[in-house]
């Protein structure tokens, strides 16, 4: 059943060459989120490793990650905090900063937005180096915290990030 779903998802998924720079072979996930159907199945195949697992919180990484981490929070009764770019949350907020291959970015969560007693699930559409990942996970360690695992629709085994953020923790629906 996952493999006929990642099939599916496989054959929607649109490669889109030189986007955003020149050499970068983007995916494009928009396709699959706008079929009813496979964007169901998709949610519930990210979900499902972290069912039973009493997760309370799934963050969501800006922007891709909103799409897929909150219908996953809904899907494991979980509450949704949205990990966003700096400057964006309008409350106080805790700062991770990340390198990126030309510079660096971050990322913030809202201070109150998970504590001590919580379990949290980290989602994004894509993992390739981790560096992003890996921000918000210091973001929720940063808050007392516990980061139970990471679920991402697409990884990129080729990167490091898999082994960055712990293989064991890491679940992705499709890998290349
Ligand atoms: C993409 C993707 C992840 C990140 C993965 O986001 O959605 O968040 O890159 O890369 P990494 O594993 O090397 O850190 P992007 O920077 O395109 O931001 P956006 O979703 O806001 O467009």
């Amino acid at each position: 059943q996952d493999a006929s779903l990642r099939e599916d998802v496989k054959a929607r998924l649109r490669d889109v060459p030189d986007f955003p720079k020149p050499g970068i072979l983007f995916k494009d996930v928009t396709p699959v989120l706008a079929d009813p159907h496979l964007f169901r199945r998709v949610v519930d195949a990210m979900a499902a490793p972290f069912q039973g697992q009493r997760i309370h919180r799934v963050v969501g990484v800006e922007a891709r990650g909103f799409l897929l981490g909150a219908p996953i929070a809904m899907a494991l009764h979980a509450g949704f905090v949205p990990a966003r770019k700096p400057g964006k949350l309008p409350w106080r907020t805790r700062t991770e900063r990340y390198a990126l291959e030309y510079g660096e970015d971050g990322l913030q969560i809202h201070e109150d937005a998970m504590g001590p007693e919580d379990r949290v699930l980290i989602v994004d559409d894509l993992l390739a180096t981790g560096g992003t990942a890996q921000a918000a996970s210091r973001l929720v360690t940063q808050l007392g915290a516990q980061v139970v695992g990471f679920s991402f629709l697409i990884s990129l085994d080729f990167l490091p990030g898999r082994q960055r953020l712990g293989a064991d923790k890491v679940c992705a629906l499709l890998s290349y």
